[in-house]
């Protein structure tokens, strides 16, 4: 299960906004939405979809259990004065039966391998999963990667099973980390990386830049795929 933490919801904002890899995934998202379909953003996190998404002309509903990822949703909201979000702090087991979207987006959330069945129910039209996929570059080693690519196909077999129609869009997007410090980016390893080499990945890998803010950028290459599930 993940749980966000201060530094860790300071981090991904800082990463979306340096490499705005929200506005590349809304590019590749937004040809499978309707505008005034209702939509849900299902484990939304920090919400960066969901507010690019509406300030694109997308009305949504943006769902996550944890208060600290809607608290930072809520505010981020009032700065940009985004009206097309609603935030609900819920947890997908306790939406009331019968509540259904038209399409449900689900980005780096849940386990269609365990719960495809809960996910689907709660769309009308259509479920968009999108997932990682194993990449070697990424922090980490190769059994890692290893493991991705394992759960990748456990999850394309589980939509399989079910025989739902579906496709599937694969992309590559930066959304790499600045950092102020290399102590921060020590900081940040620590957390991410724990159990995979992930210091001497750090040394390796971590570059200067212009910017006067953040000195050091860690890039990453975040390999996605999108799979549109149909109803
Ligand atoms: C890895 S994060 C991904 C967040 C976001 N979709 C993104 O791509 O940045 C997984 C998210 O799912 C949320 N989550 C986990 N279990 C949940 C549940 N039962 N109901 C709603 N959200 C949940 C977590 O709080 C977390 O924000």
């Amino acid at each position: 299960m993940f749980f966000w933490s201060e530094n860790k919801i300071k981090w991904y904002d800082r990463a979306a906004k340096w490499t705005r890899y929200h506005e590349h995934l809304a590019d590749e998202i937004s040809p499978f939405l309707v505008k005034g379909e209702k939509i849900c953003d299902l484990g939304c996190g920090t919400g960066h979809l969901a507010i690019v998404l509406a300030n694109r002309g997308y009305p949504l509903t943006a769902i996550d259990i944890s208060e600290q990822a809607i608290d930072f949703i809520r505010r981020e909201i009032g700065k940009e004065q985004t009206e097309l979000l609603e935030t609900k702090r819920l947890s997908w087991n306790d939406i009331p039966q019968g509540v259904q979207w038209d399409t449900v987006i689900m980005n780096f959330t849940g386990d269609i391998t365990r719960e495809f069945e809960k996910y689907f129910s709660l769309c009308s039209r259509q479920l968009i999963y999108i997932m990682r996929r194993f990449n070697y570059s990424s922090v980490g080693n190769r059994e890692h990667s290893q493991r991705y690519q394992d759960i990748n196909k456990e999850m394309i077999c589980a939509i399989e099973r079910r025989g739902a129609v579906y496709e599937t869009h694969e992309f590559e997007f930066e959304f790499g980390q600045p950092f102020i410090s290399i102590e921060e980016a020590l900081d940040y390893i620590r957390a991410y990386a724990k159990r995979a080499g992930g210091e001497k990945y750090l040394v390796e890998k971590i570059e200067n830049t212009n910017n006067q803010h953040y000195p050091l950028y860690l890039p990453y290459k975040k390999r996605i795929t999108i799979c549109v599930i149909k109803k």
